[in-house]
């Protein structure tokens, strides 16, 4: 491969290097061309762009590839847990048993809110979107942890990711309980970390909910299959935030808002609001395809396509398989699971869907799999943000970490008015 490219401008030639990944994936390298050429590169909605480079996570879309540090999502959804993925995500290699025992602790030793930031619940009004709390929450928790501002070491990194992906869990609970007036329930040290969550969503203080642990290993891997994803949306936000010099908890507040919109995170609503719309308003699924393809329609078919993934996204692959062995064994019936289905075979087999290489994605199945699990639905994206937090973690480590980090700043094609003058109020 040439290891430069010729770009010919205003009749100029200028060369820019090429650089090649680990999976030989290639980008220009055109971090030069502004200042040598007077160009920038215009390129909406990124879809060309590498903002960064990274080692932590390697989609293949069009394989339908995904990886966490080298390992295929399907081997750590088979043999992994949601702790050990996060430290792998977050470290870069499988935990030692030593290693795994000791985060572990720290998730456990973390797992409290500060008395005061519980309080902060209160101001909340009673039907406040658990995400708006989540990502308010997270940001107040630095105030409790100003030592954690600035991490200087491994291990005061250790201890700051130990506390948001702790501590996540008992807000994300805790915002849960507040919405339906229930007391909050206190952590037990004596619980795995998705137990833990599923006691502190459903147990009250006259009844401890113990979770059936087919839905403890569906938790855990709806936790695994979300923990990172290279430069979507709401990473992307954490990285550009934090190339700023932002702390963790700020980054990945900011992660928490980017998320929350239908297009990314809010997708796992949306599609279970439009299996529902379609259930109660009795539209066959054909009918309800032709609407989203209607010329002039803004609907879109919810939890598919991507913006990488040309083929299957291997999450919702696994998800699906999931979805169908754990609604058998629990003996549910979801008619949204028949639903899905059903939407799935007409859209795989329709030419819009084939033409534009749609396929479902990591949000079509994972609703069937909260709802069987007992999530409300407005907690949905919530549990989004609690697997995802790892991969934000990992990705403000990589700017952190990185010396030679800018702070991020793209440019633009100014289309507005040309110069003119102020007109005084009494003129106008
Ligand atoms: N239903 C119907 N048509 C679609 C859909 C869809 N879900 N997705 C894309 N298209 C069409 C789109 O209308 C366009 O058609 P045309 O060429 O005729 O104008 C073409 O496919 C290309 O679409 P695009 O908007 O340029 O694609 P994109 O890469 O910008 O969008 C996406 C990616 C995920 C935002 C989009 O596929 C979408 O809106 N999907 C539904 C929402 C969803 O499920 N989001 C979750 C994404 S996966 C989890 C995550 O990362 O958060």
């Amino acid at each position: 491969m040439s290891q430069t490219c010729r770009i010919e401008l205003d009749g100029k030639s200028h060369e820019f290097p090429l650089v090649e990944g680990t999976e030989r994936e290639r980008a220009i390298d055109i971090s030069t061309l502004r200042d040598r050429t007077g160009y920038i590169t215009l390129d909406d909605g990124y879809g060309n762009t590498g903002s960064c480079t990274s080692s932590i996570t390697y989609i293949d879309g069009d394989k339908g590839i995904l990886r966490y540090r080298g390992i295929p999502i399907e081997q750590l959804a088979e043999h992994g847990t949601f702790v050990e993925t996060a430290w792998l995500v977050i470290w870069g290699r499988l935990p030692t048993a030593d290693e795994l025992q000791r985060f572990r602790t720290r998730l456990t030793t973390n797992e409290m809110l500060h008395e005061s930031l519980r309080s902060h619940f209160e101001g909340f009004p009673p039907n406040a979107h658990p995400m708006a709390i989540l990502s308010a929450m997270i940001n107040a928790m630095s105030c409790y942890e100003p030592e954690m501002m600035e991490i200087e070491d491994e291990r005061t990194l250790e201890r700051a990711a130990a506390r948001i992906i702790s501590k996540v869990r008992t807000i994300a609970a805790a915002s849960y309980k507040m919405s339906i007036g229930q007391p909050l329930m206190y952590p037990r040290p004596d619980f795995s970390y998705c137990k833990n969550f599923l006691h502190m969503m459903f147990s009250v203080p006259y009844n401890d909910y113990d979770p059936d642990p087919e839905i403890n290993r569906a938790l855990s891997l709806f936790l695994i299959l979300h923990a990172d994803h290279e430069q979507n949306c709401s990473t992307s936000t954490v990285r550009m935030v934090a190339s700023s010099g932002a702390n963790m908890f700020a980054s990945c507040a900011a992660g928490v808002c980017a998320l929350w919109g239908p297009l990314h995170g809010g997708a796992n609503v949306a599609v279970v609001e439009m299996l529902e719309f379609i259930r109660q308003s009795g539209m066959s699924v054909a009918d309800y395809v032709k609407r989203v393809k209607a010329k002039d329609s803004k609907l879109r078919l919810m939890g598919f396509g991507h913006r990488v993934y040309r083929n299957f996204d291997p999450r919702s692959k696994i998800l699906k398989a999931a979805a169908d062995k754990m609604l058998a064994k629990l003996n549910i019936q979801d008619p949204l699971l028949e639903i899905a289905g059903e939407l799935e075979d007409v859209a795989l087999n329709d030419p819009y869907f084939i033409e534009r290489k749609l396929y479902p994605n990591v949000d079509f199945y994972s609703g069937i799999i909260m709802r069987a699990m007992g999530i409300p639905l407005n907690m949905f994206t919530v549990m989004f943000a609690m697997g995802r937090m790892p991969g934000w973690i990992a990705n403000w480590k990589e700017i952190h970490d990185n010396p030679k980090a800018r702070l991020q700043r793209p440019r633009q094609i100014y289309t507005g008015e040309n110069i003119h003058d102020y007109v005084p109020l009494s003129q106008r």
